[in-house]
């Protein structure tokens, strides 16, 4: 694996192979020093045309914490406002020796296009483009889910996919790279999804994706779920309007106070309720759903500082299948415009 672009062409080896890595990687952050030498003297470059809190903050925290050196480039405050292409801004990226960018783009296809020019010699990972693909986002929801499933399961994580386990995607799938890459990912990885939406924010062409449709979050609530993903409205990228009011929205595809109860009237107690963030509470989530010991938020966010340790390594380091054999040597607690 050179790059990481997409969750949709990612094997269940590496998909497992990413995931068992960033088990491996957790253990680092739980040590006092939560540092590793297996990058070190490594460049990544935070590549961000378009905002994020968690996504960038946890690129900037893996890479460091494997020992690269980092740098942040937001397009706001760069040559970019001044016309600067992609192209360019690639080559100057190239010319500072980057081995690694992370880019986030407001254009589907971009990561793709640095990965299939010459324009640098980098692994590139996708960091969300467009209304595409959040590859990065998918393995640690996946992660989140693969640890609460062992669980209840009683099996070890390590070494195992999501076979059997329910899993319901609700909200504004139209605009929802998450809600892509997550669908690829668990289809690969076993899981039984359901996509739950308004007809106006489902894409054309979802009847082909591997995974059921449903408009009415209550039936698929009643028929069971083991995690259940809302979905921000994505306000940023309507140019009309997909929905009545947002009261009729969460009335009808929120994940409300009553929904919250409705689990436990439901007898689905071990129902875990996740978000990519950032949240609108009140619109699509509740702040007591949000809030609730079913939430998984702050873990989702945890566990993407692993996820994209895992990643980096494997792209990095050479190997993609070896599990961080540095691990056991490293200190302990010694404590589009072009
Ligand atoms: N932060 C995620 C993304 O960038 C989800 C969202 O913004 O709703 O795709
Ligand atoms: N989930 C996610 O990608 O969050 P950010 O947009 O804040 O990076």
């Amino acid at each position: 694996m050179k790059h990481l672009l997409s969750t949709e062409n990612l094997s269940i080896q590496d998909a497992i192979g990413i995931l068992d890595t960033a088990e491996e990687m957790a253990t680092v952050g739980d040590r006092e020093v939560k540092k590793l030498p297996a990058l070190r003297g490594r460049t990544v470059v935070n590549l961000f045309f378009e905002d994020s809190t968690r996504t960038r903050i946890s690129f900037e925290a893996a890479a460091k914490r494997l020992s690269a050196d980092v740098i942040n480039f937001a397009a706001k405050g760069s040559s970019v406002s001044k016309g600067e292409s992609l192209k360019d801004t690639a080559q100057t990226l190239a010319a500072m020796g980057a081995d690694a960018v992370v880019i986030r783009h407001w254009a589907s296809g971009a990561p793709h296009r640095l990965a299939a020019t010459d324009w640098i010699d980098a692994a590139i990972i996708n960091a969300g483009d467009g209304t595409h693909e959040h590859p990065t986002q998918a393995l640690l929801d996946a992660f989140t889910m693969r640890r609460h499933w062992s669980k209840l399961n009683g099996t070890a994580s390590t070494g195992s996919a999501l076979k059997g386990m329910r899993v319901a995607i609700a909200g504004d799938v139209l605009h929802s790279r998450v809600a892509r890459s997550n669908v690829w990912l668990l289809r690969t990885l076993g899981a039984d999804v359901t996509l739950v939406a308004p007809p106006t924010l489902l894409p054309i062409g979802v009847e082909s994706w591997p995974c059921k449709v449903s408009y009415d979050l209550d039936s698929t609530l009643e028929a069971g779920v083991d995690a259940m993903m809302m979905l921000r409205v994505q306000g940023e990228r309507m140019n009309a309007s997909f929905f009545p009011s947002t009261r009729e929205y969460s009335r009808r595809w929120g994940f409300d106070d009553t929904r919250l109860k409705a689990l436990d009237e439901l007898g689905l107690k071990d129902t875990i309720i996740m978000h990519p963030g950032p949240m609108n509470r009140g619109l699509e989530i509740s702040s007591s759903a949000a809030d609730s010991p079913r939430s998984t938020v702050l873990d989702q966010v945890r566990n993407g500082v692993s996820v994209r340790m895992a990643a980096l390594y494997l792209l990095l380091s050479g190997d993609s299948r070896e599990a961080a054999p540095s691990l056991s040597s490293a200190p302990s607690s010694s404590k589009e415009n072009n």
